[in-house]
């Protein structure tokens, strides 16, 4: 297993009692973190989820390889719409592997950027299309129902845009990623020729990463997805194991649900010293948040349970939330997520200025810094009674980043069991997307139009 999971920080002999967890209490719940790896086993057996699977996908990988490998050179920008788990995938794998965006590389046929348009917010929509080259564009569209809204009019946008560029070569320049039993955007795409990629039907948005919606921008984008799959390939079988020592998703799974549930700490900070790993918690937050926060258990009965996610970035939030999470409500739990090894441990020089609080870091490290600013945080919030744990991973590549989204989603899986929830809907998103259908006019959601200038005239009161 090439992610560690350190959950010393979450036992009581460190937080004290009313905070952390006892040796019995642990000892005492692995039956029940047996039974939720069991009962997901299970469902996957009868093909409910489909996402451990995907890393063991060898021809559709390949499929995907060969395809960018064929169309590389003829563009500079990879251009995705979508959003939700229809983009924070691709963000994530993009800015671990190539960089945080605005500081990677420059940019070329051989090593195309990645532009997201996840947002309806007109002034990025154009500000982005005013930074690429129609006709060095490569544009994904990403939507498993293949109507989202917003992915569907940002779309409509850019479809225009690369028209006016590329006329009857447009088709050439779109790849639609999308279901393919169904939706509107399967069926444009049939019928104007895109070059289309299928999502299974049993994986859902949020856990999509590892299908062609994380892998056709990230290959396109000139990151070696195989290094990816493989990484994630090797750590399922890990994932699978009741071995709690050998398990980290389930082992961090049953940690985080008895320090939520037992000891209320209803906010988890998911707290990356990598600024690699920034998009990734920007995934996880969706993970966590979409796939926990629900109002009815798999019985029926209401429970609304959720923990709510939060990232944060070392160092940099050390100077703008630790002031919270120090002396603020004790309802946290921090997960540190440290890198082991940097490529360039970045060198700090060592001339001497004569200055106390210059000369003592000369030859030393930022990625000693970075270290020490961790652990120290760890220690700090330990002393101030907040439970927090880390986990590690040697370094930030394609294989442990590949290794590390798995775990994340096989994690949440086993959290949902463990909360009797269904993990892998989101009912309570439709309303608010079926309100926005009824305002914009679209057929069949007059209902919602009506119930909206319902709820205006209450406010109206
Ligand atoms: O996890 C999910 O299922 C959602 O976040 C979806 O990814 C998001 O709503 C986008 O859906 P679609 O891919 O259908 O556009």
């Amino acid at each position: 297993m090439s992610i560690h999971f350190d959950d010393t920080n979450l036992l009581a002999r460190m937080v004290g009692e009313a905070h952390g967890l006892t040796p019995d209490e642990i000892n005492q719940s692995k039956p029940v973190a047996l039974e939720a790896l069991e009962s997901f086993r299970k469902a996957c057996d009868e093909g409910l989820y489909g996402f451990p699977h995907l890393p063991f996908q060898t021809k559709g990988i390949q499929e995907i390889v060969r395809y960018a490998s064929d169309v590389r050179g003829s563009f500079d920008s990879v251009c995705l719409v979508g959003i939700g788990g229809s983009a924070l995938g691709a963000w994530a794998i993009d800015c671990a592997i190539r960089g945080p965006h605005p500081v990677q590389a420059p940019f070329s046929t051989q090593s195309p950027r990645l532009v997201i348009l996840d947002n309806v917010d007109p002034s990025y929509v154009s500000l982005a299309l005013d930074s690429m080259n129609p006709k060095k564009t490569m544009v994904v569209v990403t939507a498993k129902s293949g109507s989202t809204a917003e992915t569907i009019a940002t779309f409509l946008i850019v479809r225009e845009w690369l028209t006016k560029a590329m006329a009857r070569k447009t088709p050439q320049r779109i790849i639609a990623v999308t279901s393919e039993a169904r939706g509107d955007l399967k069926a444009l795409a049939s019928a104007e020729g895109y070059r289309t990629f299928h999502i299974p039907e049993n994986v859902g948005g949020r856990f999509s990463v590892l299908s062609p919606v994380g892998l056709v921008p990230a290959a396109l984008a000139g990151i070696d997805i195989r290094k990816l799959c493989r990484g994630a390939a090797n750590v399922t079988h890990f994932c699978w194991q009741p071995d709690l020592e050998q398990n980290v998703a389930l082992r961090s799974a049953l940690m985080h649900w008895l320090i939520w549930t037992r000891r209320n700490k209803s906010i988890q900070v998911a707290f990356p010293y990598s600024n690699r790993l920034w998009g990734t918690a920007f995934w996880f937050r969706q993970l966590w948040a979409e796939s926990l926060g629900k109002a009815r258990n798999r019985q029926g009965e209401t429970v609304q349970v959720g923990q709510t996610p939060v990232a944060a970035l070392g160092t940099t939030d050390q100077h703008s939330q630790v002031q919270l999470y120090m002396e603020g409500p004790n309802d946290k739990v921090f997960t540190f997520w440290e890198v082991k090894k940097f490529k360039n441990p970045g060198r700090i020089p060592k001339g001497r200025t004569g200055y106390e609080s210059f000369d003592y870091l000369g030859g030393q490290t930022l990625a000693k810094l970075l270290d020490a600013e961790r652990r120290s945080t760890a220690a700090a919030l330990t002393s101030a009674q907040r439970p927090n744990c880390t986990f590690s991973l040697d370094q930030v590549d394609e294989e442990n980043l590949g290794a590390f989204l798995q775990v994340l989603e096989f994690e949440t899986a086993f959290m949902g069991e463990l909360l009797n929830i269904n993990a892998f809907d989101q009912e309570g998103v439709e309303l608010g997307k079926k309100f926005t259908f009824g305002l914009m006019g679209r057929k069949g959601y007059e209902e919602y139009e009506q119930s909206f200038a319902d709820y205006e005239q209450k406010r109206l009161g």
